[in-house]
């Protein structure tokens, strides 16, 4: 946006633009001529729509393309098809009335300008063909509805019916329509209204934040699919707090994320209080966003804390405790995950691994750093460690730097520590250097309690530097523990035979 203003400096970026009249210059590649021409063979007006346009004033890059025409726009795809050179399958959502096709590095869709009446029961609404203006009327932002003709008698001029121009430069979300309307006919737009001022650095406006209020409950016929999809695009957004301040302070969140709106408040007992759980935890999620893109890392940030408000207690003395919320937390998790139909395999483990193990960093970087407990957290976290590392930095909020200084160092010596004990002793992603069967074979028994804790009693030593993480050591230990627990090597005892024949 800076460059547009640094062109014309004594104009705003609306009026720059409205000076700027003619946008063919933008429209360059050469799909649009390819389409223009398509368009005007057919006789059909033609425009570029919605979010390329958006994205183009804001200077985002964009692969997917949006016409709309006022015909049929799946005729008009098949039409450019023909004319692309490779001549790309079109793809026909009939149901829709749209066609898609991919050519280059591009998805474009083509559409029939529609008009369409909602009822109150269904997010599924009542299309008529309609004029450009009417789709422009049904379309959910002002910012949203900004069209390029891409006609022969004005082919690049902007046709902004509602101020979406001025919206952009005001960073205003704003809907074309009485909010009511908008959000009420599609209510997944009050999910939209966030990602996009939370995506943007937007702010929504006044009329249209209390509709979201107002018609919160609306989103209990959007799937939770859907929800969850926005959601995701709110966490991934640069500072993903924003998203979820309006979340909370429209009422949206508690609609389906109750945990989270649990964790808001701070409940002082004889002038003993804790910190708001909620604003620490966004903290904790945008410092990390910071350094991380990793949705599912962002998912951990969002979770950390999430067994403190069932784990809370006021301890005589102590004051506020929370202890165990890390387990609480963990188990809470996979509850979550399936309401909001987040995965629940492999990144529903790795979210759960992150909040049982959050507190293990810090705890190690308050006490002396031994060994032995950086053995055993790499042994946990194996190759997960730099993330919880990460999360864990993220997690230090506190406002006073000379705790900051200090956890900082001590998360240092901690880092320095894991790669001095991971070169020495390999256990992050530990594998036993005697296996079952080799203790199974040596002492001719069956899979039992006692190959158990052989195995046990070689792990913990490992872990706790008694022994090398090697063979020689672990068959020492082996032959001492399997003494101890009155068992022998085959190799020793007379007459013996092969383990499967001494099976009943
Ligand atoms: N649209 C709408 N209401 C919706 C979804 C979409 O009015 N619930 C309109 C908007 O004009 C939007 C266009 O359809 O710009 C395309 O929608 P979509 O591709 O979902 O979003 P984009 O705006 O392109 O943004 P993004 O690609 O970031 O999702």
């Amino acid at each position: 946006m800076e460059s547009f203003k640094r062109r014309t400096p004594f104009l705003t970026f609306a009026e720059n633009l409205k000076v700027d009249k003619d946008w063919s210059r933008y429209l360059l590649h050469p799909v649009f001529r390819v389409v223009a021409d398509a368009a005007a063979a057919a006789g059909m007006p033609v425009y570029v729509i919605g979010g390329y346009v958006r994205d183009l004033l804001l200077q985002r890059a964009s692969k997917d393309i949006d016409f709309v025409t006022v015909g049929s726009g799946i005729s008009l795809a098949r039409e450019v098809a023909t004319r692309l050179p490779g001549k790309p399958r079109v793809h026909v959502f009939k149901n829709f009335g749209t066609a898609m096709l991919h050519w280059q590095d591009l998805e474009l869709e083509f559409v029939g300008a529609r008009r369409e009446s909602y009822r109150a029961d269904s997010r599924k609404p009542l299309v008529e063909d309609g004029s450009l203006k009417d789709d422009q009327d049904r379309r959910d932002f002002t910012i949203n509805a900004l069209a390029l003709s891409l006609n022969p008698e004005d082919f690049g001029r902007l046709i902004d019916p509602f101020g979406g121009l001025e919206d952009l430069e005001a960073r205003l979300i704003r809907t074309p329509l009485d909010p009511d309307t908008t959000f009420s006919d599609d209510p997944l737009r009050m999910m939209r209204a966030i990602r996009f001022a939370s995506q943007l650095g937007f702010s929504i406006a006044p009329e249209a934040f209390a509709s979201l209020g107002r018609n919160r409950q609306r989103l209990e016929i959007v799937s939770m699919e859907r929800i969850t999809e926005e959601l995701n695009k709110i966490i991934l957004s640069p500072q993903p707090s924003l998203g979820f301040k309006i979340l909370m302070s429209t009422g949206m969140l508690e609609i389906f994320f109750p945990e989270m709106v649990a964790l808001k408040g701070a409940e002082y007992k004889e002038g003993r209080g804790h910190k708001d759980n909620f604003f620490h935890t966004l903290q904790v999620l945008d410092n990390l966003s910071e350094h991380s893109d990793d949705l599912w890392l962002r998912w951990s940030a969002i979770l950390h804390d999430i067994g403190k408000p069932p784990t809370k207690r006021y301890e005589e003395g102590t004051g506020w405790t929370f202890h165990g919320h890390e387990v609480k937390g963990m188990r809470m998790v996979p509850g979550i995950f399936r309401r909001l139909k987040l995965p629940m395999n492999e990144p529903m483990r790795f979210v759960q691994k992150m909040v049982a193990l959050h507190l293990r960093p810090i705890v190690l970087s308050e006490e002396f750093v031994t060994d032995s407990a950086v053995r055993r957290l790499l042994f946990e976290a194996g190759d997960d460690i730099d993330r919880l590392m990460m999360l864990c930095e993220a997690d230090i909020t506190s406002k006073n730097p000379d705790k900051v200084r200090r956890y900082l160092r001590n998360f240092k010596l901690v880092r320095e520590k894991l790669v001095e004990i991971e070169a020495k002793d390999r256990v992050r992603n530990w594998q036993p250097p005697l296996s079952g069967e080799e203790i199974m074979d040596t002492f001719g028994i069956p899979p039992s309690k006692e190959v158990g804790l052989i195995k046990n009693s070689i792990r913990e030593a490992i872990l706790d530097g008694l022994i090398a993480n090697e063979r020689e050591a672990a068959y020492a230990l082996m032959l001492e523990t399997a003494a101890a627990l009155g068992l022998k090597p085959r190799s020793e005892r007379e007459g013996d035979k092969a383990p499967q024949e001494k099976k009943p």
